[in-house]
């Protein structure tokens, strides 16, 4: 599996040590993108996530907890390996979207809230590289994972089949259900109090990484 650090609970004063702090035990590195009206919360948007886009060396995936996320894309300088993920319900036709976020070059995921049925995306898992199932109501970290989250993961996986469509699961991912996550699926585990919650960073990353059964 993948280990995707959040950089929500990480320091904001300084993003770039957080960010370089993880870096040797992470694999990609997730932005939670909020704009205060499709989620309760304010973060940060195109002009701090490019500034880190030119410091940082693995790969992005942005995370888009934004009402009109197709208007958004374009402002975000994006490689070929990062991936813009939008909420399949955030105002905008999602083929409209996912042909915006082609545009950029990055690749394209998608996510749903926990309450939005899987049949809403189903039709798009032809058109996208990555599902993130939310396993928290998003807009703020340190949430419990839902209960119900294990099996969407697992009916999730049943649904991509064959195709080449990587699953990230994001919220509440601790070294107690990590195992429990990749068990069901997920390929990419998205962790933010769990890592920067510590004090030791790298320390509690390898906790993690050994509770999945991975040793790097
Ligand atoms: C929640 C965000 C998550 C958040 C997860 O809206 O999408 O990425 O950072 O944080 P933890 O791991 O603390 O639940
Ligand atoms: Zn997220």
């Amino acid at each position: 599996m993948k280990l995707a650090p959040s950089l929500l609970s990480a320091d904001f004063s300084c993003l770039h040590e957080e960010a370089n702090a993880v870096a040797p035990l992470a694999d990609r590195f997730h932005w939670d993108v909020m704009d205060g009206h499709f989620v309760p919360n304010l973060t940060f948007g195109p002009p701090v996530v490019n500034a880190l886009r030119c410091r940082l060396h693995l790969p992005f995936d942005i995370h888009l907890m934004i009402d009109h996320p197709g208007a958004y894309v374009s402002r975000f300088d994006v490689n070929a390996d990062d991936t813009l993920i939008f909420h399949i319900d955030a105002g905008d036709p999602p083929l409209a979207v996912i042909k915006a976020i082609r545009a950029t070059g990055a690749r394209v995921g998608v996510t749903l809230r926990p309450k939005v049925s899987l049949d809403v995306l189903t039709p798009f898992l032809d058109d996208v590289a990555l599902v993130l199932v939310m396993s928290v109501e998003p807009g703020f970290g340190g949430q419990s994972f839902l209960p119900g989250s294990l099996a969407r993961i697992a009916e999730l996986k049943r649904r991509i089949d064959d195709r080449n469509v990587e699953i990230a699961v994001d919220g509440g991912i601790h070294a107690g259900n990590v195992r429990d996550v990749v068990g069901a699926g997920a390929g990419i585990i998205v962790a933010g109090s769990a890592v920067f919650g510590a004090a030791d960073r790298l320390s509690a990353m390898r906790v993690l990484l050994e509770a999945a059964g991975e040793r790097r």
